[in-house]
């Protein structure tokens, strides 16, 4: 088992921030009964999985391996799974990865870029001869380019063609100019120039070599303010990194096993007619328009905010952090919030086999700034009753996921950890009676963890 462990052990007991031991086994024993499954994903690397998925960190996703122990479990080759949350795409990139039809709709345009990027990729061939070519025009263009990126940096807010002050500093100015000319040179409705702007998103900024700026970890963006006063204060100075360079080199990451043999299809918008756009692209390509799986895990409680955090990625892609924060559902209260996964989940019901089977991860969350939120806590229990069961959903059960909840969000706010999610739970409902019964059968078959899968399977 190889996780990455931060600021505490991830196989230590959860406690919640401020719980007494008997507060605790209160918040833990779940009044949902508990389905027997496995949770083997927790046995995997962190980096198991297709060469995709870490195209770019993105806050709160799934670790593939998670996904996987669904999909093995509850579908079959050809079989859409959909995630109307998709993220940075973990979801329809596994099911991709293994022969089934994945579907990702997020409203955040960051998350559909990579999303897009991973189910659409880019074939080697046709993203080598595209930053080939870039890296000639390049050439002809790089002293106009290197001009306007002196003039950005000396008056960063200033300058007609500006950029933020703290995106200017975050790079040398070589680097600058090749990505102030990449993000004029990018077409992002373009499938090869989308697919190479989102490797550039993973490595725009990070703590090593292979990154274009040092000033933050790759994560997500520190604090504009925060980076301002720290480049000032310790007088950084960003190393020289050729984009291009970097770029080949990332390339050469992404493509270490073969392209996902599966079918996969990205969209934009909000959850709540996700379904509907879903299936008419799904039809417009002749594939099946009901998805057998949904393995999701909606915005979490007024804890990320996904603009902010990615502001520098925002930067790059042309995108405002505040329009991507302002848009997203990741800032309500609790009763908004059930009403809100009740729409998603009434919504859903057309897309939905008979026998689909839905898998919703639901982060609770503690605390918010050092405050106790008790309405976070056994969220997952709330969504259950306030949620999916008046829409006609049947439980199958509850699991717990400890391992995730603690790795990633750790990293985020250090030992503030308690501010973020502590314990990750489960539902897993059938659409139907004939799904709940397909999820309890289907809980203890045993899951191939070989990567990539065995052919014979797909
Ligand atoms: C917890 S994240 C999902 C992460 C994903 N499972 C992954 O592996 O990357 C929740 C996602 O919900 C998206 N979101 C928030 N409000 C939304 C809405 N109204 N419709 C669709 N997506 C929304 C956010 O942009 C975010 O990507």
């Amino acid at each position: 088992m190889s996780h990455r462990v931060t600021a505490r052990s991830i196989d230590a007991p959860v406690r919640l921030p401020g719980a007494t031991s008997g507060q605790l086994a209160l918040e833990l024993d779940t009044e949902l009964p508990r389905i027997a499954l496995e949770p083997d994903w927790k046995d995997q690397p962190r980096l198991w999985g297709h060469p995709l998925h870490p195209m770019c960190s993105y806050l709160a996703s799934f670790p593939a391996s998670l996904v996987h122990a669904f999909i093995a479990r509850y579908s079959r080759p050809g079989d859409v799974v959909f995630d109307p949350f998709s993220g940075r795409g973990t979801t329809p990139l596994q099911a991709a990865a293994e022969g089934r039809i994945g579907v990702g709709n997020d409203l955040n345009p960051f998350a559909h870029l990579l999303t897009a990027s991973k189910v659409e990729p880019a074939a080697p061939a046709e993203a080598r001869t595209r930053l080939a070519r870039l890296r000639l025009a390049w050439a002809g263009v790089a002293a106009a380019w290197e001009t306007r990126a002196a003039r950005i940096q000396a008056h960063p807010d200033a300058s007609p063609d500006g950029a933020p002050a703290e995106v200017a500093i975050a790079f040398h100015p070589r680097t600058f100019a090749q990505l102030l000319y990449l993000r004029d040179a990018l077409d992002l409705d373009d499938r090869v120039d989308r697919f190479l702007a989102a490797a550039v998103t993973g490595i725009l900024h990070g703590k090593s070599a292979s990154y274009l700026s040092e000033l933050m970890p790759n994560t997500f963006s520190m604090a504009p303010r925060y980076v301002r006063d720290f480049a000032a204060r310790t007088g950084f100075q960003a190393p020289e990194r050729d984009v291009f360079t970097c770029l080949g080199a990332k390339l050469d990451r992404l493509y270490r096993a073969p392209l996902p043999p599966g079918a996969g299809i990205a969209l934009l918008g909000d959850a709540r007619d996700a379904a509907g756009r879903a299936r008419t692209a799904l039809r417009a390509r002749g594939l099946p328009d009901r998805a057998r799986l949904v393995v999701t895990s909606p915005p979490y409680l007024r804890v990320v905010k996904y603009g902010y955090y990615n502001w520098l990625r925002a930067w790059f892609l042309g995108e405002d952090p505040r329009t991507i924060d302002a848009a997203l559902d990741d800032a309500h209260h609790r009763a908004p919030y059930l009403d809100f996964l009740r729409d998603v989940l009434h919504a859903m019901r057309p897309i939905l086999a008979d026998d689909a089977i839905v898998v919703l991860v639901i982060g609770d969350v503690a605390t918010d700034r050092g405050r106790a939120i008790r309405s976070g806590t056994g969220l997952a229990e709330q969504v259950w009753a306030a949620a999916a069961a008046p829409e006609g959903y049947r439980l199958a059960g509850v699991a717990l996921d400890e391992v995730r909840a603690n790795r990633k969000m750790t990293k985020l706010w250090g030992e503030e950890a308690g501010r973020a999610t502590q314990l990750d739970r489960i539902l897993v409902l059938g659409a139907a009676e004939a799904g709940r019964r397909r999820a309890l059968s289907g809980a203890a078959t045993p899951v191939d963890w070989a990567w990539p899968p065995r052919l014979r399977a797909l």
